[in-house]
């Protein structure tokens, strides 16, 4: 029997043994959906505390229950491991590590390479091979297929290499893995054939395209459109600042058209993994062929002068209330880069209150998801954000928009509200000053 058949047989009878490499907010959901199908699932990550927490059936990320967890390591189906040397006994490797930035904001490919690295140490002929994480277009063909030759993998034939990048949005309570359609891209029509049906057996819609570059570039289409959009919102709420005009009512009113029209929204900055990040691994690798990718270098710019939108808002409230920054007690509410997450990662959150303390302002924040946030070397403490607090400061900066906040109380205690999210509800129910974006 070929590589091919005898992979499609174990991955009909759910009988293939699966590693997925990195299990944080993309490769945890995704093992355990795998492993509640019926596969043997190992969960490889490099990150000994990281392992340690899984193995004992604690879980990190919001769409995994440690509960669920605990039912698949009792059963045997999922396991975490810091050992790559398992990975010759995988049918199947998928990859779902980091793809950062760099200080200079070229891509950081770094955790791609040693991952893939690992695995082409150890390849046995008739592993399927599908890479997640999101990247420049070329990385599949141009940076893994190379690793895997070198160490004599002929593909089509005894190696099957795919991407297939996730869409996760983690939290998301009406989107899971198993609900959002898989693109899949392989190097052969047998690498896509394989890899499709793995993720057929967890997910109903599969979408196949030609080669792995399309698919690598559908993933960055999707987050330069998203980060277009917001950029694009947020210079419209500039321009309605300029004309006295609410934001959110134009925007509102527009997505009303039934046809043509996607509503976002303004907000303090992007943040998380994805939107700040993907479309300068687009750009990156179109500049290197000396093409400028001018939607993404605007949208860029846009959104990363918004978190000094927000300071100019505070100072200006202040002001009108005859107040300094010097001095002032501002209280955050909700640090994480968006609503009903504890994710920090490229948060405007830093930036904003980063230079609130740098100008002096006594800065507390609350946030129910992240108990504790580094600024300037000061580990932060949350506070609660009770009736008592509130009043306290003199300014309330909603950041995030946790639904776990009371807003109805925020609006009725606030001396000076600044609302980045359109969160406080009921203007007429407002005591102090409310400023929105
Ligand atoms: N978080 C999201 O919302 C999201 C959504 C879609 C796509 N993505 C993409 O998915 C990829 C992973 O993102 P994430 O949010 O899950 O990252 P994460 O930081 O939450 O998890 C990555 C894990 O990989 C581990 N790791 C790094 N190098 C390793 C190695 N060589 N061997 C074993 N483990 C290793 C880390 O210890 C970490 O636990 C990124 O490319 C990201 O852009 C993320």
């Amino acid at each position: 029997m070929d590589h091919a058949t005898a992979l499609s047989r174990r991955i009909a009878t759910h009988t293939a043994r699966l590693t997925i490499i990195g299990q944080g907010y993309v490769g945890l959901p995704l093992a355990v959906e795998f492993a509640k199908a019926g596969f043997a699932v190992t969960g490889l990550d490099a990150d000994p505390d990281r392992v340690a927490a899984l193995a004992t059936g604690r879980s990190h990320v919001p769409d995994v229950r440690s509960e669920e967890l605990q039912t698949l390591l009792r059963d045997g189906r999922y396991h975490a491991t810091g050992e790559p040397a398992l990975l010759a006994d995988s049918d199947a490797v998928l990859i779902c590590v980091p793809t950062p930035l760099r200080k200079s904001k070229a891509p950081d490919i770094s955790y791609v390479v040693a991952a893939s690295r690992e695995v082409a140490a150890r390849f046995r002929p008739g592993q399927l091979i599908i890479l997640e994480s999101t990247t420049y277009p070329g990385t599949t063909e141009e940076l893994l297929l190379p690793l895997f030759q070198e160490n004599g993998a002929r593909i089509g034939e005894d190696l099957f290499l795919a991407f297939s990048p996730e869409r996760i949005d983690p939290g998301n309570p009406t989107f899971k893995v198993k609900d959002i359609p898989k693109v899949v891209g392989g190097l052969t029509p047998t690498c896509t054939r394989l890899a499709s049906a793995l993720y057929r057996e967890i997910i109903p819609r599969v979408h196949e395209v030609s080669t792995p570059k399309v698919a690598e570039l559908a993933k960055l289409y999707e987050n330069v459109f998203r980060n277009v959009n917001i950029a694009l919102a947020n210079e419209f709420s500039l321009m309605c600042r300029h004309l006295g005009v609410s934001t959110r009512e134009v925007i509102d009113a527009a997505a009303t058209k039934p046809f043509g029209f996607m509503p976002f929204y303004p907000g303090p900055g992007i943040g998380g993994h994805c939107i700040p990040v993907d479309p300068l691994y687009l750009s990156w690798k179109m500049r290197l062929s000396g093409y400028e990718a001018r939607f993404i270098s605007l949208a860029d710019e846009i959104n990363r002068a918004m978190p000094a939108h927000v300071l100019s808002l505070v100072c200006d409230a202040l002001n009108e209330m005859g107040l300094a920054l010097k001095g002032t007690r501002i209280l955050v509410l909700g640090v994480a880069y968006k609503r009903g997450s504890g994710d920090t990662r490229e948060s405007p959150a830093y930036e904003i209150i980063a230079t609130l303390r740098r100008k002096g302002a006594q800065v507390s924040y609350a946030d129910p998801h992240v108990p504790t946030f580094p600024v300037d070397g000061t580990e932060l403490k949350a506070v609660e954000p009770g009736e008592e607090e509130l009043r306290g400061a003199d300014c309330l900066l909603i950041l995030a928009d946790h639904p776990e906040f009371d807003y109805r109380m925020v609006a009725r205690v606030g001396r000076l509200i600044v609302d980045t999210r359109n969160s406080v509800p009921d203007i007429a129910g407002v005591r102090g000053r409310l400023v929105k974006l």
